[in-house]
């Protein structure tokens, strides 16, 4: 019920302009992801604003357990990555009820903001979460239109 109400909160603020991603490849974390709502973006690859903050609804299963989960988001920008600041950092308490147990299904939300300096290109997003042990809980990387 928790996250019914909250993909219809994002629907009431976008209008709805939400996608599940499927487009995104797993980059090497120990947990399966099994959805990525972004909220706004309405077709693939999605087209991310300058300064523009974005929401992911993320549903994934934990397959090692953790007493933390720090999400990291960053995009590869002409060779190199740059990092993408998320709010918050901690994804435990935004859906996830820390520590972390394997085998169990987690949904949780964060917002990342685009850089305000990022050049007008497609590019790859890469967003993961880390463990109590700086490894990848999850990983995917996913393709992304800069547009200014
Ligand atoms: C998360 O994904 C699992 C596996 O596909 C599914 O059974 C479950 O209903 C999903 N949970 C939510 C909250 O979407």
């Amino acid at each position: 019920m928790a996250v019914l109400h909250i993909v219809s909160a994002l629907c009431l603020l976008a209008a709805c302009n939400a996608i599940y991603l499927t487009r995104h490849t797993d980059c090497g974390g120990h947990g399966t992801v099994h959805s990525i709502l972004l909220e706004p973006c309405n077709h693939e690859p999605c087209d991310i604003h300058l300064g523009q903050t974005y929401t992911a609804r993320i549903n994934f299963t934990a397959n090692e357990n953790s007493h933390t989960a720090t999400n990291k988001c960053k995009g590869e920008i002409a060779g190199s990555w740059v990092d993408f600041p998320v709010t918050p950092s901690n994804a435990c308490g935004t859906g996830i009820t820390c520590p972390i147990h394997k085998g169990e299904t987690y949904t949780y939300t964060a917002s990342v903001t685009c850089p305000t300096d990022a050049p007008s290109v497609r590019m790859v997003g890469q967003w993961s979460v880390l463990d109590d042990r700086g490894q990848n809980m999850i990983c995917f990387n996913f393709p992304l239109q800069i547009v200014k």
